[in-house]
């Protein structure tokens, strides 16, 4: 089972929603994950519940509570005994016993960020901070940064500076625009079961194909974390 979590500082960086994103398409490529809650809030638990009542989750996915250490550890061993393929953390904003522990056993770690610059600041903080704990623990996380809420509109110069900063860092490739699709997810349930709803219907043609093209976004982002997890494996 690989563990990937998301992580950052700050709250509202877009860790939950692109968590949501990954979520949908591991479950449509066939895999079976574990989501933990290592969020006071509760926001997965929250999304399942919308979810379930509106027919758009999978059973594939399910929720595990893991506020606290001991809860992260029972998560971790009920993840493995009901043979998740992978298992997704949702992690509160700051630094904690908690998070430290979930970035230990992490196998990619996901530090989503806005392109602006207190979402920059915050982000190099956070990376930084990722980084130090793995290496007290004298192990080695790939730890990647992801652009989320870029907007559709031409980037202003200062965005476009701060995503040229970002690309000097270890920065995913794909990342998200700013689209109601993943503002709405939270409410609406998985990605993809949603759009399968839209696309049933004919009046819902076009918000069908905003829903599409958020889906493949979202496609790219994961197989880019795929992609990580699997160059990780091949170098040890
Ligand atoms: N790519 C995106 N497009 C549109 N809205 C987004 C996107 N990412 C995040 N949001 C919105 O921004 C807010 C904060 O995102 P969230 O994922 O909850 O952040 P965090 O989990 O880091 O606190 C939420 O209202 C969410 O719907
Ligand atoms: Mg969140």
């Amino acid at each position: 089972m690989k563990i990937i979590s998301f992580v950052s500082f700050k709250g509202g960086a877009g860790k939950t929603t692109a968590l949501m994103a990954v979520t949908s398409c591991l479950i449509e490529q066939g895999y079976k994950v574990a989501l933990f809650e290592a969020d006071n809030n509760k926001p997965i638990s929250e999304w399942s519940k919308y979810a379930i009542s509106k027919n758009t989750w999978h059973k594939n996915a399910s929720v595990f509570i893991a506020n606290n250490e001991a809860d992260f550890e029972s998560a971790y061993n009920q993840a493995l005994e009901t043979g998740r393929d992978f298992a997704l953390i949702d992690t509160h904003g700051g630094g904690s016993e908690l998070n430290n522990m979930v970035i230990v056993n992490s196998d990619a770690i996901i530090l989503p960020t806005a392109l602006t610059v207190l979402d920059t600041d915050e982000t190099l903080a956070t990376f930084k901070y990722a980084i130090e704990v793995a290496m007290a623990a004298e192990i080695e996380i790939p730890t990647f940064i992801m652009k989320t809420r870029v907007p559709t509109a031409k980037l202003t110069q200062a965005q476009n500076r701060t995503s040229q900063l970002l690309d000097e860092m270890p920065c995913l490739e794909a990342g998200l625009h700013s689209r109601n699709a993943f503002e709405d997810m939270k409410f609406k349930g998985l990605l993809h079961q949603v759009l399968r709803k839209l696309e049933a219907n004919p009046n819902d043609r076009l918000i069908a194909n905003n829903y599409r093209t958020a889906a493949k976004e979202a496609e790219s982002l994961t197989n880019g974390i795929l992609a990580i997890l699997k160059d990780q494996a091949n170098a040890a």
